[in-house]
This record gives C-alpha cells, structure tokens and sequence, in this order.
C-alpha cells in the first residue's frame, strides 16, 4: 500500500469518528472529552490528510516503505495520544502514562517526516537512477 492511500484512508476514518465524538458530545451536554475530539481530528484527519498529499505530489517518496512506517507511527501515536486523553479528562489516571507515550510517538513520525520531507529530492534522484 502506498503511504498516501493509507494516509487518506485513516483520515477519513478518524474524520468520521470524531464527528461521531462532536455528536455525541453535542447530544449528551458533556464536552468534558472536548481536547480529545480536537486532537483525533487535527492530528488524525488534518494533518494526516496533508502528510497525504505531500506524499501523492512526491511519487517516489510514497512507494518508499519509510514513508509507510512513518504514517503507521503516526496513526498509533494519534490513537493512543487520543485515548489517553479521552481518559484523562474522564477523571482516569491511565490516561497520564497513555497522553505521554502517545505524545512523545506523534513527535517521533513529525520527526521523521520532517526528515522525510527534506529528503524528498534524494528519494526522486534515486528512483529515476533506478528506472534507467
Ligand atoms: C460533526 C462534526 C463535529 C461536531 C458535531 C463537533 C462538536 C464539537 C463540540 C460539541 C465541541 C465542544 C465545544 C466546547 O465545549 O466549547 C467541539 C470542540 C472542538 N472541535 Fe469539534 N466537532 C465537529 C468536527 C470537528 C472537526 C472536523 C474539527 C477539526 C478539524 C474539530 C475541532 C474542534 C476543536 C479544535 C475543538 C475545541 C474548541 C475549543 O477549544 O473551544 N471539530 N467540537
């Protein structure tokens, strides 16, 4: 699977879900899990979509498995970030550990993408090297 179809995928996934969440939010009366509704959907449906299409506008980059790792790090860090503030504005003290860890992972694929995005000339070069 190339990085950006899974890139979209998730993010219409976690879009979804968190209207789903804003709904339920709305419904009920209770935002009191509002951070965690505005981290799914900035970190899982806007940024994710935009990681997305820099990798379709990059080719050679969005066949890289790199690539993939980095959007599969990302994906874990924002549902494991997500839940653990979920729980944590839910009076839960398991949230804290998660919210941490979660943290700390969607940094390391920001990390890496911005990396990534800096080499994206070097994975063109050597894909057009490789295609001769
Ligand atoms: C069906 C769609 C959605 C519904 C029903 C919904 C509902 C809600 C509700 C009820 C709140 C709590 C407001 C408050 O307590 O002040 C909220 C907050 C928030 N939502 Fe949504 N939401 C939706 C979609 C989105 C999307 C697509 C995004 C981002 C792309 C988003 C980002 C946020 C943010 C950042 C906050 C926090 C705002 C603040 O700090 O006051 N929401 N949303």
């Amino acid at each position: 699977m190339k990085a950006s179809s899974l890139s979209f995928l998730a993010a219409v996934i976690a879009a979804a879900a968190g209207m789903v969440w804003g709904l339920i939010m709305g419904i009920s009366e209770n935002h009191a899990t509002m951070p965690a509704h505005a981290h799914l959907n900035l970190l899982g449906w806007v940024s994710l979509f935009l990681i997305g299409i820099f990798y379709h506008l990059h080719p050679a980059l969005d066949q890289s498995r790199i690539a993939l790792i980095q959007v599969c790090v990302w994906i874990a860090g924002t549902v494991i970030l997500t839940l653990g503030v979920a729980l944590l504005t839910s009076g839960i003290a398991l949230g804290n550990p998660l919210a941490a860890a979660g943290s700390l992972i969607v940094l390391a694929a920001m990390l890496l993408f911005g990396w990534l995005v800096f080499q994206r000339d070097f994975f063109a070069d050597s894909a057009r090297a490789a295609a001769k």
